[in-house]
C-alpha cells in the first residue's frame, strides 16, 4: 500500500533497525497496552531481534520513518495452522484516527488470507477501550476473557480474547 508518502510492507530479517525503533517506541509510549515491558526488549541481542523477524512483521512507514507495526504468529500444530495471532499492534499517536491502522491491518489480513489462514485472534487488555473499539470495528468479536490475565504493578487486569474469521 502506498499513499501520500505512506508505505506499508512486510520487513525482512535484515531490517532489525526499523523493527527495533518502532517496537521500542511502542513499548515506551504505551506501557499499559502490551504484555511485554520496554525493559524486556531493550537489551535483546541483534540476533534475537532477527529471530523474531522470521515470523511476519508489517510496518507502516511515513516518508521512510516507521510509524506503525503489526506482527503475525501462526499456530504450528497442523490442526491449528489455520489460526494466527496478531501481536505488537501499534500506531504512533499522531497517526491515529486517520485510517492508517486499518490499512496496516488490511495488509496483514491480505497476507494471512494468502497463507490460507482462516482465523485471526488477539488478546487485549480490558482497560484498553481504544484498541477494543478499533478491533470491534474491524470485524473482531470478543470470544473470551482471562480473569487477571495481566499482572501490572501488582494489579491484576483482565485480558480480552478476540477473533475474526477471514472469508477467503
Ligand atoms: C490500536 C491502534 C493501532 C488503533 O489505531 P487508531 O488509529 O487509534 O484506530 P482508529 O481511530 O481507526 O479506530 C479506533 C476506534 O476506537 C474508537 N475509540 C477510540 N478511543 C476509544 C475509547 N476510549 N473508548 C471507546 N472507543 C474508542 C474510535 O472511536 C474508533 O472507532 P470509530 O472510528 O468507529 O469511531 C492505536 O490506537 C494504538 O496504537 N494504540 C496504542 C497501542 C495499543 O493499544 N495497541 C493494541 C495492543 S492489543
Amino acid at each position: 500500500m502506498s499513499r501520500d508518502g505512506m508505505l506499508i510492507r512486510r520487513i525482512s530479517a535484515n531490517e532489525v533497525d526499523v523493527f527495533r525503533r518502532i517496537r521500542l517506541e511502542a513499548l515506551q509510549t504505551e506501557p499499559s497496552s502490551f504484555a511485554s515491558r520496554y525493559e524486556d526488549w531493550v537489551d535483546l541481542p541483534v540476533e534475537e531481534w532477527r529471530q523474531r523477524l522470521l515470523d511476519p512483521v508489517f510496518v507502516a512507514f511515513s516518508r521512510d520513518e516507521p510509524v506503525g507495526i503489526i506482527g503475525l504468529l501462526r499456530q504450528s500444530p497442523s490442526k491449528m495452522a489455520h489460526r494466527a495471532t496478531l501481536v505488537m499492534v501499534y500506531l504512533r499517536a499522531s497517526f491515529r484516527g486517520t485510517g492508517l491502522a486499518k490499512d496496516l491491518l488490511d495488509a496483514v489480513v491480505d497476507f494471512a488470507r494468502g497463507q490460507g489462514i482462516l482465523q485471526l485472534e488477539l488478546a487485549v487488555s480490558a482497560e484498553n477501550p481504544g484498541a477494543i473499539g478499533f478491533y470491534l470495528r474491524e470485524g473482531f468479536s470478543e470470544v473470551g476473557r482471562i480473569p487477571g490475565g495481566l499482572l501490572d504493578g501488582g494489579r491484576e487486569i483482565d485480558d480480552i480474547l478476540m477473533a475474526r474469521r477471514l472469508i477467503i
